[in-house]
């Protein structure tokens, strides 16, 4: 009986998997990502001579494949000036196209084949307008001041990525990566993933990660700085063990290091709900800047000013919720911000504090206004309606089913969505095959009805 449903779930999964090529082009973003292109992994090596200015140099090489006949190879780009680009070797012309930002190499793939294409660029990043906040998205540069040296970080959510490397930009193609980072002896570099090695060639070493799970060009982290490496004892969940590393600026003073400690906890707490953590390490890195946190994949960008447990507890469910899930369209966020949300209450809960504040918090946000959770404008990306409706909607379908039929849900849920591009219906689907029509039809409310149910 286990074993069938386990097959009918596999089956349903394989079903509704899909190919991303179907959700593209995006409603909200039409010019990102190329429909028809697969990116299966990207090798990036940056150079950072001169850690806290905007200057690098970087090589991409991507291993995609065309999934229908490509006229030309299309990827998002409005980074530094490129020197070189070559298909499996051999230099192909290209050109650059202002708008979309598109770096359009001239060379046609036939249905299912697959190429390397490696492109070489160098000089001063820019980054590019958020849709909604006052911040410049992509490579960040913190100059040195009297008190701290330079650093870098990529801040790439929703489409920052294509300020400094070329990608097929789209959540729907997500991608292994191995990031080779050279910076200054006595710099450090960190990237998500695994570290492999870490050279010294005269005044300089590089430092390589490598990411086996794919995620969304936007999750990649990258920090380069003089940042403490604090080692932590490996995290232990029911068959998984893993290891936990957080980096913090040297000046970061030891009350916004503690709530970090908590972070082992978490994320038992967090697989007991979602079921097995997608990767085998994580940790946070502290930046300095006023941005918001970003979930970046096992290693999470986390600002100064968001060193809480709330926050740590916010970006590590995101490591379900949109980096080994992705989205299959923006307009679809309040799956990675409801479901980061309500993790904010299941941490509350297991520290036995009463949820009830956070729940009035999560309605009072939304006294001025709400909309339907499928986002109609790049403005709703990361609303209150995302976040604390996403939060509601959940919590309205827990009620209703139960703690055990919840938790099996997510389960069920991160299981079989991994690594597939996942929208609204997908989820409205699992909900009325794993948890019965009525289960949905709330869900579908809190989805769909303009004011809040
Ligand atoms: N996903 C991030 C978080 O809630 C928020 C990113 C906001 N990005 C932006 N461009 N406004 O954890
Ligand atoms: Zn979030």
């Amino acid at each position: 009986m286990l074993r069938s449903a386990r097959h009918l779930a596999l089956l349903l999964a394989l079903l509704t998997g899909g190919s991303h090529a179907t959700s593209l082009p995006d409603p909200l973003y039409p010019g990102l990502g190329q429909p028809g292109l697969d990116v299966l992994h990207y090798d990036l090596a940056l150079t950072v001579p001169r850690p806290g200015t905007p200057w690098l140099q970087v090589t991409t090489t991507a291993t995609l494949r065309a999934e229908q006949a490509l006229d030309t190879v299309q990827l998002d780009y409005s980074g530094p000036d490129i020197l070189t680009v070559q298909v499996d070797g051999a230099t192909v012309p290209y050109t650059r196209q202002a708008a979309p930002p598109k770096l359009v190499i001239h060379h046609a793939l036939r249905p299912g084949t697959e190429a390397r294409v490696t492109v070489t660029a160098a000089g001063t990043v820019t980054g590019i307008q958020d849709a909604t906040l006052p911040l410049r998205l992509g490579w960040q540069s913190v100059p040195a001041t009297s008190t701290q040296p330079g650093a870098n970080f990529a801040f790439n959510e929703p489409d920052g990525a294509r300020s400094f490397v070329p990608v097929n930009d789209h959540p729907a193609d997500p991608a292994t990566f191995t990031t080779h980072l050279t910076v200054p002896v006595g710099v450090s570099a960190v990237a998500s993933g695994t570290r492999l090695d870490d050279r010294t060639q005269g005044a300089t070493h590089t430092v390589t990660y490598d990411l086996t799970v794919p995620v969304p060009t936007y999750a990649l982290a990258i920090h380069v700085g003089t940042l403490d490496e604090v080692r932590r004892p490996a995290i232990h969940t029911p068959g998984q063990t893993i290891s936990w590393t957080d980096y913090f600026p040297t000046s970061t003073p030891a009350d916004l290091r503690a709530p970090y400690a908590r972070t082992g906890d978490i994320l038992r707490t967090l697989s007991d709900w979602f079921g097995p953590y997608p990767f085998t390490s994580y940790g946070s890195v502290v930046v300095t800047p006023a941005l918001p946190a970003l979930e970046t994949a096992t290693l999470s960008t986390m600002p100064v000013r968001s060193s809480r447990e709330r926050v740590i507890t916010h970006e590590l469910a995101h490591q379900w919720f949109g980096n080994a899930v992705p989205l299959g369209a923006w307009s679809d966020t309040w799956l990675n911000e409801g479901f980061a949300t309500y993790a904010e209450l299941l941490w509350a809960q297991a520290k036995s504090q009463d949820p009830q504040p956070l729940l009035d918090a999560w309605r009072a946000r939304l006294t001025g206004g709400t909309r339907p959770l499928i986002a109609t404008s790049p403005a709703h990306l990361f609303d209150d309606s995302a976040y604390a409706r996403g939060a509601l909607a959940l919590h309205a379908l827990r009620t209703q089913v139960g703690d055990a039929a919840f938790r099996a849900f997510l389960h069920t849920y991160t299981r079989t969505r991994q690594g597939h591009p996942t929208r609204t219906a997908d989820l409205l689907d699992l909900a009325r095959t794993q948890l019965g029509l009525r289960a949905a039809d709330t869900l579908t409310r809190w989805v769909t009805q303009p004011d809040l149910p």
